[in-house]
């Protein structure tokens, strides 16, 4: 058999993502972006005997907060820990209406990435590639920059140290989830952490912005006016 033939047989058997459904598609990443324990193996940290396109929770069981995992998870379930993207993105509403891992990644460009996370766009770009319009409302009329991931996808997890990659929850964390829980992060102290700064000041700040309807403008009352000679 010519040996062409034979590559071209060969590449009939690999699983491609985008054939796949989404959720079947996820799991693959979820397979390494993920951390837990091997459901066939005992002490095994890694899903034995899971193939792509096959259910990963069959072979592999997440870590998470409430089993105990202090040491990867925060008590509100977001990662700490690195190459867990998979937990924080389940939790996500992204998950649930169909934006998965490769809707923002690519995998296998040929050459260097354009951006480091191989994203499509840089940065935030990525966010506008689906959300055109954003209100202007609450939170989102505090900056006057565009910033979505230093939001919405804060570094609070760690690879090396501490606050060195991004959330995948995509969940904005409020000054008083800190102050309800001291163990919990918050999106803002990401930049807002100078020696000064109270947290009890950045909550009332986004209180006050938060109330809606905003406060009205009040029509100006006409001034009377004398022409004199
Ligand atoms: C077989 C294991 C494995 C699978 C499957 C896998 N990855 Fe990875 N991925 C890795 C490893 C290992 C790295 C490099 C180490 C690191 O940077 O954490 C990496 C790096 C990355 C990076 C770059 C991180 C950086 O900062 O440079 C992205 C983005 C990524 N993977 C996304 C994905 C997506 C999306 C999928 C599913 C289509 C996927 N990966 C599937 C193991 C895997
Ligand atoms: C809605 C878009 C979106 C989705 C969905 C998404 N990511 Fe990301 N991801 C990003 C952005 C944006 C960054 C950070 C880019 C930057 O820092 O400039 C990132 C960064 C990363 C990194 C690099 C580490 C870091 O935090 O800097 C890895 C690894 C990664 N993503 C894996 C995944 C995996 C695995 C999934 C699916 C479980 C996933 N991502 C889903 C947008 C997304
Ligand atoms: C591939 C399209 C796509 C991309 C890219 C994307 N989103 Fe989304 N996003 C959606 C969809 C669809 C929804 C669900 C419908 C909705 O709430 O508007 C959503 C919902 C959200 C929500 C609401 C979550 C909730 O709990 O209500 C936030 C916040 C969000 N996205 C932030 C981001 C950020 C930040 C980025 C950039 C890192 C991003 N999105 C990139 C499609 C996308
Ligand atoms: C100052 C922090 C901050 C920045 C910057 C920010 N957001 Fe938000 N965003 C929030 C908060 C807080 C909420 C309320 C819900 C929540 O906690 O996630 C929210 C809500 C949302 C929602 C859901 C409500 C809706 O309007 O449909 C989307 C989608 C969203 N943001 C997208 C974005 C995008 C895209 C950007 C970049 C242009 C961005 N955000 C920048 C803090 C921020
Ligand atoms: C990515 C970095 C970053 C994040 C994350 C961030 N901020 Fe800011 N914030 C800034 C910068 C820079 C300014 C000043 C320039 C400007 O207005 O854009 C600012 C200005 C403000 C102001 C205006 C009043 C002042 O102190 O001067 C308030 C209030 C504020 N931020 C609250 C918040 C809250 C609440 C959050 C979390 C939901 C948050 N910020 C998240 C960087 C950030």
């Amino acid at each position: 058999m010519c040996k062409n033939t034979q590559v071209f047989e060969k590449r009939q058997t690999i699983v491609n993502p985008a054939k796949l459904t989404m959720g079947v598609a996820a799991q693959i990443c979820g397979a390494c972006h993920n951390r837990g324990k091997s459901t066939a193996k005992k002490g095994s940290g890694w899903p034995v005997g899971y193939e792509p396109g096959k259910a990963l929770s069959a072979y592999y069981s997440s870590t998470s907060f409430e089993k105990g995992d202090v040491k990867h998870v925060y008590a509100n379930e977001f990662s700490k820990g690195h190459h867990q993207q998979f937990i924080d993105w389940q939790q996500s509403k992204h998950s649930s209406e169909g934006v998965t891992c490769t809707s923002c990644h690519y995998v296998h460009q040929i050459g260097m990435p354009q951006t480091r996370s191989q994203t499509g766009k840089p940065g935030s770009m990525q966010c506008f590639e689906c959300h055109v319009q954003v209100n202007t409302n609450m939170a989102h009329s505090i900056h006057s920059f565009a910033n979505c991931i230093g939001c919405h996808m804060p570094r609070i997890a760690k690879s090396a140290e501490s606050g060195d990659i991004r959330s995948h929850v995509f969940v904005t964390l409020l000054p008083e989830d800190t102050l309800n829980n001291s163990q919990i992060p918050n999106s803002c102290q990401t930049c807002h952490k100078h020696k000064n700064d109270d947290l009890n000041d950045l909550q009332a700040a986004w209180k006050a912005l938060a109330v809606l309807p905003k406060p009205e403008g009040k029509e100006i009352e006409a001034v009377e006016y004398k022409y004199t000679r």
